[in-house]
């Protein structure tokens, strides 16, 4: 069934009574290609980590669990998702390990090199500029960090039908591909096999700290 183009508006950026609805629904359905993106992560126990586009963060405990030294850090631009994703992880935000903050992928309020990893799921839909968000996720990530990015391609035939074009927009693979490259991203792996929503794992090229 074809999503109406209101619902989709709130998935891109959710405010109101019907974004609550909306984000209600989303922490249940991406959940499972979180957990997926989180394990394609590696993550160690002391990494910090950035949730690009976080939602309502059903993942980001998952992470302070596996980086139980580290430090996770959700980003999403729309401020009734990072409440959300506060009120829903409020223990480990009052313990300093979570933190939420609204800010959108092209425009990351963090240092160069300040993370170790980085997702982003079901977002680049939504990106006016591939290019200027995934060179903004590398300018944060510390050289050798991993990038775990999911999202539905335009092969999907099922997706492309669903949901409304002037809201999102499917890409093909080598256009992701060669955005990648060109932010300073090696692809480590792809899931060739047709299998979607598609997850790619990145490396920021140069050395990660300890490696001789
Ligand atoms: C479909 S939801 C996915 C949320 C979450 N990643 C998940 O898997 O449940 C898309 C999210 O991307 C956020 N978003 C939209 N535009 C964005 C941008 N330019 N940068 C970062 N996040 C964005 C929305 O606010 C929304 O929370």
């Amino acid at each position: 069934m074809r999503r109406p183009r209101l619902i989709a508006e709130q998935a891109r950026h959710a405010s109101g009574l019907l974004g609550r609805f909306v984000a209600f629904v989303m922490a249940h359905e991406t959940f499972a290609v979180n957990k997926r993106a989180i394990d394609g992560l590696d993550v160690q126990l002391n990494d910090h980590i950035l949730d690009v586009g976080c939602g309502p963060g059903r993942g980001l405990a998952v992470l302070a669990a596996r980086a139980s030294k580290g430090r996770v850090v959700g980003a999403d631009p729309s401020a009734l998702m990072t409440e959300i994703a506060v009120e829903r992880n409020q223990g480990l935000v009052k313990a300093h390990r979570v933190d939420v903050v609204i800010a959108r992928a092209d425009a990351l309020p963090f240092a160069d090199n300040a993370f170790d990893k980085a997702l982003c799921v079901h977002v680049v839909y939504f990106w006016e500029n591939l290019d200027a968000s995934l060179q903004e996720i590398a300018r944060v990530l510390k050289p050798g960090g991993r990038f775990a990015l999911v999202f539905r391609t335009n092969a999907d035939e099922a997706a492309v039908r669903s949901f409304p074009s002037e809201v999102y927009r499917f890409r093909c693979i080598p256009e992701v591909i060669a955005a990648l490259t060109e932010s300073g991203f090696a692809i480590d792996i792809t899931d060739d096999d047709g299998t979607e929503p598609m997850l790619m794992i990145a490396s920021k090229h140069g050395r990660s700290r300890g490696v001789s």
